[in-house]
């Protein structure tokens, strides 16, 4: 049995409209495709992480609401996530994620957390706590970031790993980076947490250098269809991305982050669960959706020894 990995995190009711482009304040367009289905950014790192095989609890909020009751069944469903740690709130609404994607997969998202702002440091640290065999902790920030630093400091402090994939980006305090092992920005959140602008695989290294200086072990900063680089106090490596044909990228770096934990936990080096997960990202980017579209241990494997991508 792999050893367990713990997300604490959101869930998202998401409702998507896709078309050719992606509206601009007061502008209208009619769209093409329309569809719901779940979502959050720890819904989806756990259901993927999952899928990859490995042994995943998701800890979250949902409200006692049809959007709840859906988060449950298709937990379950896409990701066999279920138990006492899915819990539900009666003061709040479950988490809602509002998408426009384009005609070239990009897209723009609003987040309305609800009962993801309810799931407390105390929640999370008790369930580390109560759980066996934990090899690392996944914390996003669609719920209260405070929240979010304050277990990351307190389970640093007892010796547990964390990696933090701070999405949507905010301001951290200082002193939650050393309690961070891994953190994994896109590089607008990269570049939110840095001041480095970057469009190129150097200027990611920059912004690496500047999160390793504040205490993070290892900062690994995905720039979409440009690839991926790590940074660590040692090493700088950089790992292509695949050339694919995107249909809608929506939850790319969850699939990403929820499959790098998995290959971790089953004991990849950095580099090549970086590579695994980038075959992960690349497959479940040519499908609709985020549950749906993240690829299976098997899917992900044939690609990986066909070319270590
Ligand atoms: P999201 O916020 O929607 O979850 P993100 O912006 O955090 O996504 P990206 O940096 O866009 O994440 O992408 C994460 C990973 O997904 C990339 O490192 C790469 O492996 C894969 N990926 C994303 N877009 C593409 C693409 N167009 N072609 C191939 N791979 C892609
Ligand atoms: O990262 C993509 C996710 O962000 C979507 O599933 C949506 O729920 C938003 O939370």
């Amino acid at each position: 049995m792999n050893p367990k990995i713990i997300i604490a995190g959101s869930y998202n009711g998401v409702i998507v409209a896709k078309g050719p482009v992606i509206p601009g304040v007061g502008e209208t367009y009619l769209g093409d495709t329309f569809f719901t289905g779940p979502g959050g950014k720890g819904a989806n790192q756990a259901v993927a992480a999952s899928l990859q095989g490995a042994d995943v609890s998701f800890l979250c909020k949902l409200g006692k609401d049809s959007y709840g009751d859906d988060a449950v069944k298709l937990l379950k469903q896409y990701g066999g996530l279920e138990g006492e740690s899915i819990r539900r709130v009666d003061d709040a609404h479950t988490g809602v994620a509002l998408i426009f994607v384009d005609g070239a997969g990009n897209n723009s998202i609003m987040v309305v957390p609800g009962a993801n702002l309810t799931l407390t440091a105390e929640e999370i640290v008790s369930e580390v706590k109560t759980t066996k065999n934990v090899f690392m902790v996944g914390f996003q920030l669609e719920c209260d970031v405070g929240q979010m630093c304050e277990a990351m400091i307190r389970l640093h402090a007892e010796g547990v790993k964390t990696l933090l994939d701070p999405a949507p980006a905010a301001a951290l305090p200082m002193e939650v980076y050393p309690a961070i092992d891994i953190i994994k920005p896109n590089e607008h959140e990269a570049e939110i947490l840095t001041g480095v602008h970057i469009t190129t695989p150097e200027e990611a290294y920059r912004a690496g250098d500047i999160l390793i200086g504040r205490g993070v072990k290892t900062a690994i900063i995905t720039l979409g269809a440009k690839g991926t680089v790590i940074v660590t106090a040692d090493e700088k490596a950089f790992v292509p991305a695949r050339i694919v044909d995107a249909k809608d990228t929506t939850g790319a770096g969850d699939v990403f982050s929820g499959s790098f934990l998995a290959a971790l936990s089953k004991g990849y080096p950095l580099k090549e669960a970086v590579q695994y997960a980038n075959c992960a990202a690349s497959i479940s980017v040519q499908r609709l959706g985020v549950f749906e579209a993240a690829p299976a241990e098997e899917e992900t494997l044939a690609l990986y020894h066909s070319s270590r991508c």
